[in-house]
């Protein structure tokens, strides 16, 4: 039976992993696959996490399963790191959520909640989207259309364009928004655009579908969840898919959430129910460890004043180092402006150049990004910066 499977190419964002792992040269800049790096291209264990995880292990006296819908503490502390404590959604008890296996765990657990309460659902996706949301979403079985999202000669958001499209679609369309940190393209929707979008989803009866990975990575904690409080307080059901690998960096311990924002307090209990029968028909129950961790942190307020700084520091050196390769890229390329890079937020942004050119850059350069270009702002240090810029330049000038 198995001797006809085709082999498949490697995953676009994974494959590079391998690809980088097996170049020996001492140029080589990993700008692949989106971990956060610090100034010595590591990617440390943040220090509240070192912290939480030993007060776990010294305190833990079972390895006996969690729960269906995982670690409680967890769930409700997630909740309002994400909404904010006070969120109406919260009070009104129209809140809940079920830990997921990583911020793909929980696409997937949404996207077959989708499928059950609504099997001829399609959903809509920014152009261009994280590559991954394809086969998590449309592997539950649920049809993926497109919307116009970014437009790359001014590196921001096609706002009108995307307006646009969502407002010519049909009732009950599901749309996935990403909350900030855009990925691939780093262009975010603006506050005053999340309230554009409002009123058409409440006229169009539209369910947002928001993907958080990248909270605090942005511009802050709150202001990087503004769009999705803002639906969640304003329309009557909203779902949100939490990762906590990169905020926490707990990229291993797979460590998600997957809030469900339904009409009313009955409603969020069936859909919980739901989503407990979907997660022990696939994985059973979630994993134990990151979840504590983070629980551990956000309930103990040294170690969530810790966990804060740190972030801080992780935003403000992506930013500094955004700022930086514009610099450097109009020093070593002027003849093209890159100037949007800076605007940008999170980890990711295009350099806008074409696939033979990526691949020159990986071939001759050793330097790796995806095939659309895209790079990971933080595997750049001011060690490696003055080395990739020239790169980019002898690439572009031919
Ligand atoms: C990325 O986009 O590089 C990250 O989200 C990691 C992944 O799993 O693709």
């Amino acid at each position: 039976m198995l001797e006809r499977l085709e082999r498949l190419p490697t995953d676009p964002i994974l494959g590079l992993m391998a690809a980088f792992r097996t170049d020996a040269d001492p140029r080589r800049v990993d700008l692949g696959v989106g971990v956060y790096r610090d100034h010595r291209g590591n990617t440390p264990v943040v220090r509240a996490v070192r912290e939480a995880e030993q007060a776990v292990l010294a305190r833990q006296a079972t390895k006996s399963y969690v729960a269906p819908a995982g670690n409680p503490g967890f769930n409700q502390a997630m909740e309002r790191l994400v909404l904010g404590s006070d969120h109406p959604a919260l009070t009104a008890g129209r809140v809940r959520t079920i830990q997921a296996p990583g911020g793909c765990g929980a696409l997937r657990l949404g996207a077959e909640l989708i499928r059950v309460a609504s099997p001829q659902s399609v959903v809509h996706v920014s152009t261009p989207t994280w590559a991954n949301h394809v086969p998590l979403l449309s592997g539950s079985g649920l049809e993926l259309r497109r919307y116009p999202y970014f437009e790359p000669a001014s590196g921001t958001v096609e706002f009108g364009a995307m307006l646009a499209a969502i407002d010519q679609l049909p009732p009950h369309s599901v749309v996935l928004l990403h909350a900030s940190c855009h990925n691939p393209t780093g262009a975010d929707l603006s506050e005053s655009q999340w309230r554009e979008l409002l009123p058409v989803f409440k006229q169009r009866a539209l369910l947002p579908y928001i993907d958080m990975a990248y909270q605090g990575l942005g511009a802050g904690v709150a202001e990087d969840a503004f769009g999705l409080r803002l639906f969640s307080a304003e329309l009557p059901e909203v779902l949100i898919a939490v990762s906590c690998s990169k905020n926490f960096g707990l990229y291993r311990e797979r460590t998600g959430a997957l809030h469900v924002v339904s009409e009313s307090s009955t409603a969020a209990e069936a859909a919980l129910s739901q989503l407990v029968r979907i997660g022990r028909s696939i994985y059973s129950m979630p994993p134990d460890h990151g979840a504590a961790i983070v629980h551990e942190i956000l309930s103990n307020e040294g170690l969530r004043q810790s966990w804060i700084e740190e972030l801080s520091g992780m935003r403000a050196r992506i930013q500094g180092l955004r700022s930086e390769l514009v610099r450097q890229l109009a020093a070593a390329y002027p003849q093209r402006s890159f100037g949007y890079i800076a605007t940008q937020r999170g980890m990711f942004s295009y350099l806008g150049i074409d696939t033979p050119q990526v691949r020159e850059l990986r071939d001759k350069h050793h330097v790796y990004m995806t095939d659309d270009s895209r790079i990971n702002i933080a595997g750049l240090s001011s060690e490696n910066l003055p080395y990739f810029a020239e790169a980019v330049a002898q690439v572009l000038k031919g």
